[in-house]
């Protein structure tokens, strides 16, 4: 749970603003003479249901806890988050500090020059390592990588020094410490030593294009200091920007494609996803050669709801590929209400990305398959199996079925994942095959399908932090938290979004964050600890693929959902003090309607607390404008 979440189910609204403002209980809420303007007549009201309060006297305005302490005490989101945080006992997550962030964006920095010195170096004509690296030049045209490639992976070379690049660095102000903690350089027992020599170097860069670490690959011909067996790739040393598991080789290139396709191919290596790019396949993206985790997968769920898992076919039935499979299983599950055979419906665990898996012809890899047939690798990528079928073959493949106890196994394997198909049909067809498989008869196999398990429990490597979060209900806005989504993921919209009011957020979180956003932070870094997770949650919400157009569209009809559902929520608020005034039956409130009808002016000041009239007539106000926008919205385009 998010710091702001456990603060605001800790902290009830009464209980918190009653110990600044005596409140009145007046139906189901309670009301009060607001704290922030002079009045007589109470027209600040809180909703313990909503847990939010609002003031519909001069201030006009409202939100929860938070914007409750923001606007008493004159603080930013921030400091009130820190206060109530404080006062709620919840730990807040430890601020990073700058010097933290400035050494990041100081390795970033570090090893942007190193990839254009190693690029440089690949291109120089002249220069004391040309002749060697003649042999990665060589190298790279036997491969068939086209110049553009190159060009737009940034390829290098690293020459066949001790120091070739440490010195480099050092004449630019890096010195060999800085090299040695970006991973680019060792220490020694006679200082740093450049770590790649003789490589053909890929930059390995993060989701924003930033160069996070290296692979360095094997070149024909000898690399100083190295023995027979060289391994084929070596890559930078895990540092605090590099973690091979937290990045997607040329997602930065492919995300667009991804978004635009809906669909992601994963492959295996760096060569694989370039001669992919190569012949305009831009959607695919490399795991280095390991398992997919839990955070590449979260990375790619922002852009995709289609993964295809691209696998060499001595990997396809690997111990690691069922990880994978287990992985996105296991972080793609979504409460959805499912009907069952009777219509009633219950909240079920089902899975919502569509996972495929392709495995490549024995000895082939997708750089060579592309390559040699480059039209026909879409129908291969739409040859994909659906998960669930790859993992009967592998089961077929991995156990012996005349064996009892290896069908249990492939029964135990199996039946979490066709518990998680939502599909009627689908799951009885799972099922059956399953039962044929096992020799065990359907209704047993239902059984163990009853078993409340989600395919997480399966796996005991999996750390527990790594379970997701129930995030509470109560506070959360969905249409603000799409609408929110939509802007993240859509920054395209920036412009569009640049007209709206943050107030129609009413959420604290959902305001302070959308004001940074507005403000030019555009990432999880500039918004701070305390607004990531949040971030890091919004990204994460799966949208329908929208092109420009239907984004402004669906970002429009957002913001008139929200606008509309507050003034139902302000009007329903409002009710009980209109009964009072009702009651009163004042002759004010006849004059004031009048003139409204009439449409005139009448002369109130500006700081004039509320009477009840105005409180009625404001309330007209908001009904009619409400009205006029759903006119205007469903009025046809040409009539306007
Ligand atoms: P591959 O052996 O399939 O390499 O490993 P490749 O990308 O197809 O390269 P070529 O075609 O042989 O030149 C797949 C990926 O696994 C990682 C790399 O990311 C590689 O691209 N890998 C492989 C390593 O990190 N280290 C290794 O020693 C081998
Ligand atoms: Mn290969």
């Amino acid at each position: 749970m998010s710091t702001v979440d456990d603060v605001k189910q800790r902290i009830d609204i009464v209980d918190l603003i009653s110990q600044h403002v005596t409140l009145k209980r007046a139906g189901r809420n309670y009301v009060a003479v607001c704290p922030f303007h002079a009045e007589k007549t109470p027209s600040f009201h809180v909703d313990p249901a909503r847990q939010s309060w609002h003031c519909f006297g001069a201030c006009s305005t409202g939100g929860d806890i938070f914007a409750f302490i923001m606007k008493k005490d004159g603080i930013e989101f921030r400091d009130a988050l820190h206060l109530l945080a404080e006062q709620a006992g919840v730990a807040l997550e430890t601020r990073r500090d700058t010097q933290e962030d400035a050494r990041r964006a100081r390795l970033f920095e570090i090893n942007e020059a190193a990839a254009a010195y190693f690029h440089a170096m690949l291109l120089a004509d002249d220069g004391p390592y040309v002749a060697k690296a003649q042999a990665a030049r060589d190298y790279v045209s036997e491969r068939h990588l086209a110049t553009s490639s190159i060009e737009k992976f940034h390829i290098g070379y690293a020459p066949n020094t001790w120091d070739a690049l440490t010195s480099h660095l050092e004449g630019r102000g890096i010195t060999a410490a800085e090299a040695v903690a970006a991973g680019l350089a060792v220490e020694g027992d006679r200082g740093a030593y450049d770590r790649f020599r003789h490589r053909l170097m890929f930059p390995i860069r993060d989701d924003r294009g930033r160069v996070a670490g290296f692979g360095g690959r094997v070149l024909p011909g000898e690399a100083l200091g190295s023995g027979e067996n060289q391994p084929k790739y070596v890559n930078t040393s895990q540092s605090v920007i590099f973690d091979k598991g937290a990045i997607l080789y040329a997602l930065d290139l492919a995300k667009d494609a991804i978004r635009a396709e809906g669909k992601a191919v994963i492959v295996e290596g760096y060569m694989d996803v370039i001669a992919a790019h190569e012949h305009g396949y831009s959607n695919v993206v490399a795991s280095m050669g390991t398992a997919l985790t839990e955070r590449q997968v979260t990375l790619l769920k922002r852009h995709a709801t289609t993964i295809v898992l691209a696998l060499d076919a001595d990997n396809a039935g690997s111990e690691a590929t069922i990880r994978s499979a287990y992985e996105i299983v296991n972080n793609s599950l979504r409460r959805r209400p499912v009907p069952n055979a009777r219509g009633i419906v219950r909240q079920v665990d089902t899975i919502d990305v569509d996972l495929r898996v392709l495995s490549m012809p024995e000895g082939r890899d997708p750089d060579d398959v592309v390559r040699s047939q480059p039209d026909a690798w879409p129908q291969i990528v739409d040859q994909a199996k659906p998960v669930l079928d790859h993992l009967f073959d592998v089961a077929a493949a991995r156990h012996d079925l005349t064996d009892p106890r290896q069908r249990s196994v492939a029964v135990a394997e199996l039946s979490p994942f066709i518990a998680l198909t939502a599909d009627r049909v689908l799951q009885s067809h799972y099922l059956q095959r399953l039962s044929r498989m096992a020799k065990v008869d359907e209704a047993t196999l239902r059984l163990e399908l009853r078993q409340p398990v989600r395919a997480r429990q399966l796996q005991d490597e999996v750390p527990e932090d790594l379970r997701r979060e129930q995030p509470a209900t109560r506070q959360h806005d969905p249409r603000e938290e799409f609408c929110l989504a939509l802007l993240l993921q859509y920054p395209d919209l920036r412009a569009e979004a640049g007209g709206l009011d943050s107030g129609i957020f009413s959420q604290s979180e959902n305001r302070a964050l959308f004001e940074s956003w507005i403000g030019g932070a555009d990432d999880g870094e500039s918004l701070g600890p305390d607004l990531r997770p949040h971030y890091e949650h919004l990204l994460t919400v799966q949208l329908p693929a929208y092109d420009d157009t239907t984004a402004v569209r669906a970002l429009r009809a957002t913001v008139f959902g929200i606008e509309q559902h507050r003034m139902r929520e302000a009007k329903r608020t409002r009710a009980s003090a209109l009964l009072d005034v009702a009651a009163q039956g004042s002759a004010a409130i006849a004059e004031r309607a009048r003139a409204a009808i009439d449409g005139r002016v009448l002369d109130v000041t500006e700081d004039d607390e509320p009477d009840p009239a105005t409180v009625f007539v404001n309330d007209m106000e908001a009904g009619l404008e409400l009205h006029k926008r759903e006119l205007d919205q469903h009025r046809p385009r040409t009539a306007r």
